[in-house]
């Protein structure tokens, strides 16, 4: 790459360059590196994997190998509020599917889709939070509630339209 396109790159990129530079551009860090990246983007873009690998020295299937491995990366973009609905064991009796069809009928998420046009919203469905004993639970953005209804799920969506208004 010119210096020029180099310079160009770097600045399109500045924030990234800035974790690379923080773990000392050390390859062994991929991981973190990648959930800080995704904190910024809030997933991986495929151009920003393809700079990473460059800045590390590591091929970009390499890179993206990682990036496509772990649950916990998306490479698709998401919603400024990620909703997990637990599907786990204790969430599912105690009604888990149905909070998932009320936020999906409230967002207007149908056939599959998971992310509203506004980007404002993704909903997914996830195997355990970890919170069993609230059953059932849905986490807003890492934010655990627990012994949630439908109407519950549908109240915080509303809760979270009035905030981005104001
Ligand atoms: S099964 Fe839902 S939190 Fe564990």
């Amino acid at each position: 790459m010119c210096p020029e396109c180099k310079e160009a790159a770097t600045r399109k990129f500045e924030k990234v360059c800035q974790i690379l530079d923080k773990y000392q551009r050390d390859s062994s860090k991929l991981i973190p590196i990648l959930q800080d990246v995704q904190k910024v983007y809030r997933y991986l873009p495929e151009e920003v994997l393809v700079y990473i690998a460059t800045g590390l020295d590591l091929s970009p299937a390499k890179v993206y190998g990682v990036a496509s491995f772990y649950a916990n990366f998306s490479l698709e973009p998401k919603g400024k509020y990620v909703v997990h609905v637990c599907d786990g064991t204790a969430c599912h009796v105690k009604g888990s599917e149905h909070i998932k069809e009320a936020l999906c009928k409230k967002l207007n998420l149908n056939n599959g889709k998971k992310t509203t046009d506004d980007m404002l919203f993704t909903v997914e469905a996830v195997s355990c939070l970890g919170a069993c004993g609230l059953a059932p639970v849905i986490t807003i953005n890492e934010k655990v509630y627990g012994q949630v209804t439908p109407e519950m799920a549908e109240k915080l969506i509303e809760n979270i339209w009035a905030e981005e208004n104001n």
